[in-house]
């Protein structure tokens, strides 16, 4: 979605505009642009609807024609992906005024935009965009008439808006810079390298180690010091955050693209993760920390892949602690009716998925209590929840969430744990086998990535022009299935269902014919048999996803170590492993962008 980069640095701004837009290329978009101050008092601006090399190049021509001046250290960036108006130059940000003194660049949405800009043009501003942004650059145009200086001519802009906004607007004439956040994330971050803002910590991480996230109507000038306001009066700093983005964070480090990376890097991961949590499930004090009510059921909501996490987890409510429980998809939480003392869990590896922060909004919640698990303690999400568990999956780059899945269920099952054995709803002891069966996980994931790679490349000639596919489960494992179909969707661009297997005969079964790929995630229980016997009967190509003697031998079933917990009964968390892989090689197959599929985004901060 949307991105946001601004600086003011001692060298030229321009390499840095290029290479911070290039690490927000991970999120998706469609357009880019920036503007730059000249060392003569104007700013000049290059856009496209091409990739950032395109935009480099162009920057790079503009330098040497001499414009009006050397370009400075000083300006703004942006990707877009377009909501409002069509994927043109014209529509790209940076947004201008009527002079040319003011540009912007803008995420979030103008609730009241088409009133403001009819305001604006019976004013006699004119427009060079279709764009609700554009209504930013005229409000500051309008209010620096007056002679005030740029935070105040923010300041008074953004109270005529509605809606959300992370803007940052650059003024030619005083060199100002002044950022503005209501509903959309925004960072501000000064080091010896320079000033800073970004929307998303990636785009500056290798400038900066600390960062303020700005809080709902703050309007900060980026000038030798931050000036923080809101409303106009000043205001107490948020505190500074450490960054999870390393420098080498960056890389792929050998790999083809970042999804192969990050679905590798899950064993890993999953074992740091459980080492941090393990000694505060079974005492409790995990869930004790949290600052939680009491709570007779549990709700999850979330979106796509944070959604199937967040089944996974409610499941471990219900089949550990018989925890009545239910899961919600974002997008429709406006008729949700939470019922009370309910520990509503809402997750979002981005902590700004605008479904997600939606539905927490309309959510009555009266005395139920909403605990945030994300992989951003920065984000909205997290400032906006009673508590917040962060899944620490570190950097996750690719579109696709792969490691960032393992880590919402490993933390949000230890969070469960940890909950049930405080409340007294399973003993310690049954809650200690538990976590050895945790502390499994790794291995297990480890060993479903070998056998996936061994078994899934040799099947994608067979099923590469398949029309559709299949996905099918049984308890635990329809839940897999789910996040198995979004998967090759997202990153194949072919159709794909998942049901759950006994519902194959009341209609699915229809699209089986001879050859169609049908992936069954065999988790053990014994009428899937009959599933499998309905898809072979009519041609089906079965791919079992289980034990030894499966198409795809990944389950940890085929380890022949019994669980001492029988973690099963809420897993098996490693068959998304081969799910992951089938995606990704046949996307591979098909010639997709695996780490940027068509019109997704990284973080979907639109409804
Ligand atoms: O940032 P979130 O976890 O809230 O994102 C939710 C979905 O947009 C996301 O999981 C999406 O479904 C993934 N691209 C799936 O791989």
């Amino acid at each position: 979605m949307c991105g946001i980069v601004a600086c003011r640095m001692p060298g030229a701004a321009a390499p840095f505009l290029v290479d911070a837009l290039r690490l927000l290329e991970y999120r998706g978009y469609d357009s880019a642009g920036v503007a730059i101050l000249t060392t003569t008092g104007t700013t000049v601006s290059s856009r496209t609807t091409h990739r950032v090399d395109t935009l480099e190049r162009q920057l790079d021509a503009l330098d040497q024609s001499g414009v009006d001046g050397a370009l400075s250290g000083t300006g703004i960036g942006h990707t877009r992906w377009a909501t409002h108006g069509a994927v043109t130059e014209a529509n790209a940000h940076p947004h201008r005024d009527c002079t040319g003194r003011v540009s912007i660049v803008h995420n979030g949405i103008i609730e009241n935009a088409v009133e403001l800009r009819a305001q604006l043009e019976a004013e006699r501003h004119v427009f060079a965009s279709d764009v609700d942004s554009e209504v930013v650059s005229h409000l500051i145009e309008h209010e620096l008439r007056s002679g005030c200086g740029l935070r105040d001519a923010v300041t008074a802009a953004t109270g005529r808006m509605r809606g959300s906004w992370a803007v940052v607007a650059l003024d030619a004439q005083s060199g100002a810079l002044v950022a503005a956040a209501h509903r959309s994330p925004l960072l501000v971050a000064r080091s010896e390298k320079g000033v800073f803002a970004a929307s998303d910590i990636n785009a500056i991480a290798q400038w900066v180690d600390l960062f303020q996230a700005m809080r709902d109507g703050d309007v900060v000038e980026l000038g030798e010091q931050f000036a923080w306001t809101r409303a106009g009066t000043g205001v107490t700093p948020p505190p500074f955050v450490s960054s999870i983005w390393s420098g080498t964070s960056h890389g792929l480090a050998g790999h083809a693209d970042f999804m192969g990376k990050e679905i590798e890097e899950q064993p890993e991961t999953a074992a740091r993760i459980i080492d941090e949590l393990a000694p505060r499930i079974a005492n409790g004090s995990l869930w004790s920390e949290l600052q939680l009510p009491p709570f007779e059921r549990v709700a999850v909501l979330g979106c796509g892949t944070s959604l199937n996490a967040g089944r996974v987890i409610a499941n471990a409510f219900g089949s550990l602690g018989d925890v009545p429980n239910s899961s919600l998809i974002a997008s429709e939480g406006q008729s949700a009716i939470v019922e009370p003392r309910t520990l509503v869990i809402a997750l979002s590896q981005s902590g700004e998925t605008a479904d997600v922060l939606r539905a927490i909004d309309d959510l009555d919640l009266g005395t139920s209590a909403l605990v945030a698990l994300t992989n951003s303690d920065h984000s909205t999400l997290a400032r906006r929840a009673d508590s917040m568990l962060n899944c620490n999956a570190g950097p996750e780059i690719g579109v696709a969430a792969t490691k960032t899945f393992v880590a919402q269920v490993i933390t949000g099952v230890a969070m469960a744990l940890s909950a049930l054995a405080a409340t007294r709803r399973i003993d310690r002891e049954y809650a200690r086998r538990q976590v050895d069966d945790l502390r499994r996980i790794p291995d297990l994931l480890a060993h479903a990535i070998a056998a996936s790679q061994k078994a899934i490349p040799p099947l994608i000639d067979e099923i590469r022009d398949a029309q559709g596919y299949l996905f099918l489960g049984r308890g635990s494992g329809v839940v897999y299935a789910a996040e198995g179909a979004l998967k090759l969707k997202e990153l194949s661009y072919r159709w794909a269902e998942h049901y759950p297997a006994g519902e194959l005969k009341h209609g699915p079964l229809a699209l089986v014919e001879a050859g169609t790929p049908v992936v069954v995630i065999d988790s053990g229980d014994r009428r899937i048999e009959s599933n499998i016997a309905e898809v072979s009967a009519r041609g089906g190509r079965v791919i079992r996803i289980g034990g030894a003697g499966s198409t795809i031998p990944a389950l940890g079933l085929s380890l022949g170590t019994p669980m001492p917990g029988g973690i099963d009964r809420w897993g098996p968390l490693e068959s998304v492993v081969p799910l992951q892989i089938l995606a990704r090689e046949l996307a591979l197959a098909l010639g997709r962008d695996v780490d940027k599929p068509r019109n997704l985004a990284k973080s979907v901060t639109v409804e």
